[in-house]
């Protein structure tokens, strides 16, 4: 491409060069003769020394002279205008190499994201790295130690099956959330990797954000964005029991979470399936936006053959197929995504224990009832009953229903689900409802920004 640019640039050279060659070696030979003067560039004074028998040869010569310094200049002016135009490309290539974009380059733009996103941290003066993995910074273990009063217990925000998270406080007033793993077993191990290796190439506002990373013999340490308002599964199962979470609320958390789900879907490249969908995987930050956390499981499209990976998620939200058969696509997210807009809506567990050896899933408990509009409003979940449109409400759990179908292919896409969503809630929540009695009691403070569906 380069060549032939440079080609077509040389292009009037080379025509403009040639008559020049051509003039130069007829008029006048490379070693002039005694009856052709030299070349003068003063024809008038030769004209006025010169005898009338000669005049005609010397009119030609003072001819070829003219045609000489036109072709001169003319030459010289489209050298001139060449090499400007080389230097021009030179400084554009080397300025913008990344310009002409394929889905490489893609990739390499999404990690310098994820190393924007990192970079969070190095504007904080006293927080010391000490490194880099890929592109997430290292901080020094005993200064996140300190953060953590040495992971005092008063500190722990949740516990998950490979350690706790803690809330930490760096210097320069920044709160961090830091996920403490024992990776005393190599599964641990591999989860820190991964999770590391993908959210440093994410950055999405439904997707929590990566600040850093650390470790300490086995311990290893991950740093992320602290999210205020903790998972959804604390706020709809734990000691609130869903207060916090009205309807629009519950709905803002469910557009999120598709938004979230459909940019590793289609967004990424190659697309990520997250593998581990649940209401403890989904965080809530001030003002109830949600975001997509715990990447330890997640896979990308390619990496490995997907129907021969270790079967792994938690139970209530994987999809059949992937449980009885390894089979997993995009459709086992969305079917965790049903179960969640299933708890969202009935504010039950994914899995009740009825007795000490039975269990029941939300699915098949649900079911029967979420298809017989009668039955419907009686399920819901009492926090959120008779306060929304019963209109919405059939239309949510038709969207659920469609969700955790037995079949995949029945599933919808999460772009179906996503554009289902966004009618249902308000504006000033993300969505597309206007809703003008809605007061400030049902909304957070500030309207969310920047949504990249
Ligand atoms: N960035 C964060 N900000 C605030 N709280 C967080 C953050 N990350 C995690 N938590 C809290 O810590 C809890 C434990 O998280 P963790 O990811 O270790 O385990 P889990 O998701 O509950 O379970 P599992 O290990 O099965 O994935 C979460 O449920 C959440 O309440
Ligand atoms: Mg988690």
């Amino acid at each position: 491409m380069k060549t032939k640019l440079l080609l077509f640039l040389l292009m009037p050279f080379l025509i403009f060069h040639k008559p020049v060659c051509v003039l130069s070696s007829e008029t006048y030979p490379l070693a002039p003769s005694p009856q052709v003067p030299p070349f003068s560039p003063f024809p008038t004074s030769m004209s006025a020394s010169s005898p009338g028998l000669v005049m005609g040869s010397e009119q030609q010569q003072m001819d070829s002279h003219k045609k000489m310094v036109i072709a001169i200049a003319v030459a010289s002016t489209s050298l001139g205008a060449v090499i400007l135009c080389v230097l021009c490309i030179w400084i554009y290539y080397t300025k913008f190499p990344s310009k002409s974009s394929n889905r490489k380059n893609v990739k390499n733009s999404d990690a310098e994201k994820g190393l924007a996103s990192a970079s969070i941290l190095s504007k904080f003066s006293s927080i010391k790295m000490v490194g880099k993995k890929g592109c997430v910074p290292i901080i020094d273990y005993k200064q996140i130690e300190k953060a953590t009063g040495n992971f005092k217990e008063s500190s722990i925000l949740g516990e998950g099956g490979f350690g706790c998270v803690y809330k930490a406080h760096l210097d320069d007033n920044l709160d961090v959330a830091v996920k403490k793993l024992n990776c005393e077993n190599q599964f641990a191990e591999q989860e820190f990797e991964n999770e590391l290796d993908l959210l440093s190439k994410i950055q999405h506002p439904n997707v929590i954000s990566l600040l850093g990373c650390s470790s300490n013999g086995e311990t290893r340490i991950i740093v992320y964005e602290l999210m205020q308002n903790g998972s959804l599964e604390t706020q709809l199962h734990g000691s609130s029991h869903g207060s916090a979470l009205n309807w629009h609320l519950r709905m803002k958390i469910a557009l999120d979470t598709a938004r979230g789900l459909k940019y590793l879907h289609e967004h990424c490249c190659p697309p990520v399936i997250h593998r581990d969908l649940k209401s403890s995987n989904i965080l809530l930050d001030t003002k109830f936006n949600a975001k997509l956390s715990d990447f330890g499981l997640a896979i990308t499209d390619g990496s490995q053959n997907k129907n021969n990976i270790k079967l792994s998620g938690t139970l209530g939200y994987l999809a059949p197929e992937y449980l009885l058969d390894g089979k997993l696509t995009d459709k086992s997210d969305v079917y965790a995504f049903g179960v969640v807009l299933l708890e969202l809506l009935l504010g039950r567990k994914p899995v009740e224990k009825l007795a000490p050896t039975q269990c029941q899933s939300i699915v098949t408990w649900a079911m029967p009832q979420l298809t017989d509009r009668s039955k419907l409003p009686n399920i819901v979940d009492p926090v959120i009953k008779n306060t929304m449109d019963p209109k919405h409400l059939y239309q949510v759990a038709a969207v659920a229903v469609l969700c955790v179908q037995p079949e995949p292919s029945y599933r919808p896409l999460i772009a179906d689900v996503l554009h289902s969503l966004i009618p249902l809630v308000p504006v000033e929540l993300g969505g597309t409802m206007r809703v003008p009695q809605l007061t400030q009691q049902v909304l957070p403070a500030d309207p969310p920004v920047d949504f990249n569906q």
